[in-house]
């Protein structure tokens, strides 16, 4: 793993240049998108990326990682909702192209890793990492040969997320998540964390044993992983 280190800015900047390389030589590339606070500043970057014509989506593809279940697209807290808000609606981007896993249709779910092979599979995922290790919704346990799923929120996850909602009782306690070899199959990942809370499993992480308990230390066998982090996130890396 590749470890970058800077301010939340210098990150996302540095974290955009990738995507401003793929998509120089692969305009018509298939981007893996996440949702949370994490890739925010990122975000802000791409669109300001295309809108000064340095980079354009126009043939780009792409699909998410997670959807919570019961909520469509039109409320708030859903992760399409998110990903209009937050980037497609700032770029020049086809969105009939842009995939969110269904939170609604579950059967749709189980095609959902066979349409990202038909297009072509990913050649960049964005990834955040959870408190407790995990990668999309795949929490602790969560089997390596994973594919696309509905999985049970931990309460923490649902504590942690329920700052986004008016109360507790408002997150859903199911989600869809891409699985750990859904992710793995990209062709290239970066994953950003920041602040100090991130710090423990960031080190466990990136030093820590190959464990499912910390679902994104499997991503020290990817052949080709990123890791931007700000100095808090960074704060306890033991090597
Ligand atoms: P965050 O979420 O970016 O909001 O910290 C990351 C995650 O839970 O995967």
């Amino acid at each position: 793993m590749k470890v970058i280190i800077g301010t939340e800015e210098e990150i996302a900047k540095q974290a955009a240049q990738q995507y401003v390389e793929l998509l120089k030589r692969k305009p018509n590339a298939v981007l893996g998108g996440a949702t949370g606070s994490t890739p925010l500043g990122l975000y802000a970057e791409l669109a300001r990326l295309n809108k000064e014509g340095v980079i354009s989506f126009k043939d780009v593809t792409t699909f998410n990682l997670d959807e919570y279940v019961g909520l469509d697209g039109s409320h708030d807290q859903s992760y399409r909702y998110f990903m209009d808000h937050n980037l497609f609606d700032h770029i020049d981007i086809d969105k009939s192209r842009t995939h969110v896993p269904d939170g609604i249709n579950l059967e749709n779910i189980k095609t959902y890793d066979a349409q990202i092979e038909a297009a072509g599979g990913i050649d960049l995922q964005i990834l955040g990492i959870g408190v407790d290790g995990h990668i999309a919704f795949n929490e602790p346990g969560t089997p390596w040969d994973s594919l696309t799923h509905v999985v049970d929120l931990e309460e923490n996850t649902r504590e942690v997320n329920s700052r986004f909602f008016k109360s507790i009782d408002e997150v859903p306690k199911q989600a869809v998540t891409m699985g750990i070899k859904s992710i793995m199959h990209a062709r290239s990942i970066i994953l950003m964390a920041i602040g100090e809370n991130k710090a423990d499993v960031v080190d466990k992480m990136i030093n820590g044993p190959i464990d499912t308990q910390v679902a994104a230390s499997i991503l020290q066998l990817h052949p080709d992983v990123t890791v931007y982090l700000d100095p808090a996130a960074a704060s306890k890396l033991s090597k």
